[in-house]
């Protein structure tokens, strides 16, 4: 039996860091499956010499011949460009992979972080604004832009279900399962009032059967959710939100750790499953080699644990937790003069 992985490193510093997480996974040797990695196209660089961000063949492969995948990070411009559509986002689509979840912990007690934070951000990932279903006319008072927010009974139920799962069964310090559901039904009463209602059904569904009863549920405003983040992450469990706030949220929860570069994420389906770090390419920082690979290791130990690789997933996660707890090969983003490559050396050493 052999692993096929999709690599798609995409754009910017996607390609510093893939090759961090594919060696992690090639460092577990035999506790895994024979492992074979497959290369695949995609990002606003391929688009611009092809005109296609995300080729036929790329969405192929996955689906035929891959068993899951690591997605690096995409440029996407500011500006619209014509014929130009994310990648990723079309990939999450695609693939049906409703759900990003994405794990933010403190590990160390280094100055740039805060202690305590151990939570879930649990991210509707097909629907919301993403839809990118937006017009602009002239009206009578000059140019008028509008987005459709798109949210359903259907996907609000199975990333609520997604979310109680996993408050149920993560493992957390002091065993509390709590779910906090995240809106802004104050003003998005429809819309956000669709999401809130359904996720907190969900113990409610036929088969549930009480299973979820150890999991305690509240609520709260987006906006006062960030402000509480950053004052007491400790409250916080498993957070479940529609797409934009989930994104938001997670950017927002990597500063208490003290980087974007350390937080991951799975895009996780039914049947598939893809790894990727939770920031973009960093055109900032890209080609220095000094990229924090982390994030992007991180997240093929969470792909591999979503596939029931736990040992695998075990081992690569104390290995990088090791890294940053002992503070010596850390790159610029926490503080180090270490570089892309060393850092990848120490977690394969420790590996
Ligand atoms: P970003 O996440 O790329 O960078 C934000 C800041 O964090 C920058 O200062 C960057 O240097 C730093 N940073 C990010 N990852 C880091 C790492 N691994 N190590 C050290 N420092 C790191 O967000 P930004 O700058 O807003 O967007 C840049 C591009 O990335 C845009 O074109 C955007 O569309 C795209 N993007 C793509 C995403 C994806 O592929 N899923 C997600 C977010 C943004
Ligand atoms: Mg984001």
């Amino acid at each position: 039996q052999t692993l096929r992985i999709g690599m798609i490193p995409a754009d910017g510093i996607g390609h510093e860091v893939l090759p961090g997480a594919k060696a992690a996974i090639q460092a577990l040797g035999s506790s895994i499956p024979k492992t074979e990695f497959v290369d695949l196209l995609a990002g606003f660089e391929y688009f611009t010499r092809t005109g296609t961000a995300l080729p036929e063949d790329t969405v192929q492969a996955l689906q035929n011949d891959c068993d899951c995948a690591m997605f690096g990070a995409v440029s996407s411009p500011s500006r619209k460009v014509a014929g130009y559509s994310s990648p990723i986002v079309a990939l999450r689509k695609k693939l049906d992979l409703y759900a990003n979840v994405r794990p933010v912990t403190s590990v160390a007690s280094s100055p740039n972080e805060k202690p305590d934070v151990d939570l879930v951000v649990v991210r509707e990932n097909t629907e919301c604004l993403y839809v990118k279903d937006e017009t602009q006319i002239i009206g009578p008072n000059g140019k008028e832009a509008r987005a459709i927010r798109l949210i359903t009974q259907r996907a609000s139920r199975r990333i609520g279900e997604m979310a109680f799962k996993i408050a149920l069964n993560r493992p957390r310090k002091g065993g509390f399962k709590h779910l906090t559901i995240i809106h802004k039904s104050n003003v998005l009463s429809v819309t956000d009032g669709l999401f809130r209602e359904t996720v907190r059904a969900v113990p409610t569904l036929p088969g549930v059967d009480g299973k979820y009863d150890s999991v305690t549920v509240a609520e709260q405003l987006v906006d006062s959710a960030v402000y509480r983040l950053f004052r007491e992450p400790h409250i916080y469990d498993v957070m479940v939100a529609p797409n934009l706030y989930g994104d938001i949220i997670s950017d927002a929860a990597a500063a208490l750790v003290g980087s974007l570069g350390l937080v991951p994420s799975v895009n996780a389906g039914d049947t598939f499953v893809m790894g990727e770090p939770v920031h973009g390419s960093a055109p900032d920082i890209a080609g220095q080699n000094i990229a924090n690979p982390l994030a992007a290791i991180r997240s093929a130990a969470l792909m591999l644990r979503h596939l029931g690789y736990t040992d695998g997933a075990d081992r690569i996660e104390r290995a990088a937790d090791e890294v940053i707890r002992e503070g010596k090969c850390l790159t610029p983003d926490l503080g180090g003069k270490s570089k892309t490559t060393e850092v990848v050396d120490e977690v394969v050493r420790r590996i």
